[in-house]
């Protein structure tokens, strides 16, 4: 199984929760080594930038209001298979279909409010972890 490197937000609702801790450990408990990591505010303009698949659909608008209401943590984690990992143990985006024990079963109040986002594919981890991280501020043991 390859090692890779995947990355996530901590989202406003989790933070204002004090969740950061409860989840943090749950990446660790799953064997995803934190390697970079900050706590930041996003503006409309980087929010969009990140969103700009989404533009256009009904959800977009309340996202990025939700997304820039409060802050958040990005993180870099690495692992095997880290990007599958982090999806499974986030569970599904809508709360009410995500599986028991996952991060948005358990802490999730809306599908908007879902506590936690992941990459979803090599490019798209590639492309995030370049978002919102330069290589000197990532900690990932080279291969
Ligand atoms: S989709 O519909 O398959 O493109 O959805 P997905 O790729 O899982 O991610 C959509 C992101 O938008 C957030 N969001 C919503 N999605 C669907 N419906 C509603 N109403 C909605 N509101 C917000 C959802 O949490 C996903 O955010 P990220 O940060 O990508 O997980």
């Amino acid at each position: 199984m390859a090692v890779e490197t995947t990355f996530s937000i901590i989202k406003p609702d989790a933070v204002k929760r004090n969740l950061i801790g409860s989840i943090y450990q749950r990446f660790e408990a799953a064997g995803l080594k934190l390697v970079a990591v900050k706590m930041i505010q996003l503006d409309q303009a980087k929010a969009a930038g990140f969103y700009a698949e989404h533009l256009g659909r009904p959800f977009y608008e309340p996202l990025i209001d939700f997304m820039t209401s409060g802050p958040i943590v990005v993180q870099v984690l690495q692992g095997e298979n880290a990007i599958a990992k982090n999806r499974e143990i986030m569970g599904k985006t809508n709360f009410e279909e995500a599986e028991p024990g996952t991060i948005r079963a358990d802490f999730a109040s809306s599908v908007r409010e879902n506590c936690v986002h992941g990459s979803d594919s090599v490019e798209s981890a590639q492309r995030e972890i370049a978002y919102f991280f330069s290589a000197d501020e990532i900690f990932a043991a080279k291969s």
